[in-house]
């Protein structure tokens, strides 16, 4: 409980000085809509949860609405040592939403969640729709937060047409070469600095340890595309991809992003050897995204540290490639687990805090030594997180921070200083 009071205090110093960690000053708490009750919601299961103000000191110390003053602010906690960050919907954005006051006080980098992927930006050829793109874009810049673009050239969430030729042929390789060169130039070009990051390629290596993913894995790039230089390889469509987002936009940070690498050492080395050959020929890579859609249980942390050192090898050819963490949950279901819903125990969230505070530990090590620049999770609070429902239909999983009523979980205390977590279970036991 001490240290609780002095973190409390702490923090509301530090909250006077900066309020947030992107500068930007919150609403009073008389202004604010504590119910937010208003949003217009494409799916009323993902509707922003109704938050009920709790007296901090006489019912709870740990179990808090994550914008109360008291909770000390994630992103103030890395600092300048990791920018910490969070995937968004923008109907989720309303300023005056319970929501808008969580992001905004504890994460000073946003990506979206899907709404800037080909199939919204560009349903069919030659028609861009940018409303969502430039809400996000102008919130982002309103908050003086990093935006991370997501994602430009994916096999999955592209367009029915993409693909698609001459009378139901396949498109051809000069056909798909300009779609993704005026894709690219369009949107990259649009943002041009402002959208600090982009993903420029998405989950472009195989499952099976070998290479890049092809027809077999549901990717048309390489078959269509193929080998343009005559080098004997048919990556050459992501090369190409590089290429088109470092011309419409010189300064942006470009990444190629993939999952399991922390998790499966046979598709690391594959991605490895893929991002280590193309930046040999030049190719203009800055960093590597490691998803990390990973379990309560598995990868164990000296995995995903190897990983991340391994792909800081990397710098020995591009001294600024750097690694980033770009779409963090942690499932509390395991892989193999096929079943819809689990009590959440007080063990589970102490399996779950220490789970989250040994991962915090090792990236703010690995940041430290200049490995790794940026940490995102993939959503802020268990009611709305892609992991109800995925893989398992009908499941309701929470693998964030934030609960469902967007209180604290003893594993955001954890992330906060580990020392935390034991004094926030103690208090739900
Ligand atoms: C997911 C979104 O979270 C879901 O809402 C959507 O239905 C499917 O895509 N890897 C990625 C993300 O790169 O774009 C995916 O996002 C999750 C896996």
């Amino acid at each position: 409980m001490k240290n609780r009071k002095m973190l409390i205090a702490f923090s509301l110093v530090l909250a006077l000085l900066f309020s947030a960690c992107t500068g930007t000053v919150p609403e009073p708490e008389e202004n604010r809509d504590v119910l937010d009750t208003n949003t217009a919601e494409p799916n009323s299961a993902e509707k922003d949860q109704t938050v009920e103000p709790q007296d901090s000191e006489e019912t709870a110390s740990y179990v808090l609405p994550a914008y109360d003053d008291s909770v000390p602010s994630l992103c103030e906690t890395y600092g300048d040592v990791l920018k910490i960050g969070a995937a968004v919907n923008t109907d989720q954005l309303r300023e005056t939403s319970d929501f808008y006051q969580v992001v905004t006080k504890h994460y000073n980098t946003f990506v979206t969640e899907n709404e800037m992927k080909p199939m919204y930006l560009n349903p069919s050829e030659g028609d861009f729709f940018f409303d969502a793109a430039d809400r996000f874009v102008e919130f982002g810049e309103s908050v003086g937060a990093t935006l991370r673009g997501h994602t430009l050239i994916w096999h999955s969430q592209v367009p029915d047409w993409w693909f698609g030729g001459e009378n139901g042929e396949r498109a051809t390789r000069e056909q798909l070469l300009a779609r993704m060169e005026t894709y690219i130039h369009t949107v990259v070009s649009r943002y041009q600095g402002r959208i600090h990051t982009w993903d420029v390629v998405n989950e472009v290596i195989s499952d099976t340890g070998n290479g890049i993913r092809r027809d077999n894995e549901g990717s048309q790039y390489a078959s269509i595309i193929g080998d343009l230089d005559g080098d004997g390889e048919d990556y050459d469509y992501i090369e190409q991809a590089f290429y088109f987002a470092r011309a419409a936009d010189p300064d942006a940070q470009l990444i190629i992003n993939d999952y399991s690498l922390e998790s499966d050492p046979a598709k690391l080395n594959a991605f490895y050897d893929v991002v280590k050959a193309l930046l040999e020929k030049g190719v203009p890579i800055d960093g590597a995204g490691i998803q990390a859609h990973i379990q309560i249980g598995y990868p164990v942390v000296e995995l995903f540290e190897a990983a991340i050192e391994k792909l800081a090898e990397l710098k020995e050819i591009n001294p600024d490639f750097v690694v980033q963490i770009t779409e963090l949950d942690v499932s509390i279901f395991d892989w193999n687990d096929q079943s819809t819903t689990k009590e959440i125990t007080p063990e589970l969230q102490k399996k779950f805090a220490e789970r989250y505070a040994d991962l915090f530990e090792m990236f703010r090590r690995q940041a430290e030594k200049g490995n790794l620049d940026m940490v995102v999770t993939w959503g802020v609070y268990d009611g709305r997180s892609w992991l109800d429902n995925y893989p398992v239909e009908g499941r309701t999983n929470a693998p964030l921070l934030f609960d469902r009523n967007m209180m604290t979980k003893p594993a955001f205390w954890g992330v906060i200083d580990r020392d935390l977590s034991p004094e926030a279970i103690a208090e739900l036991e």
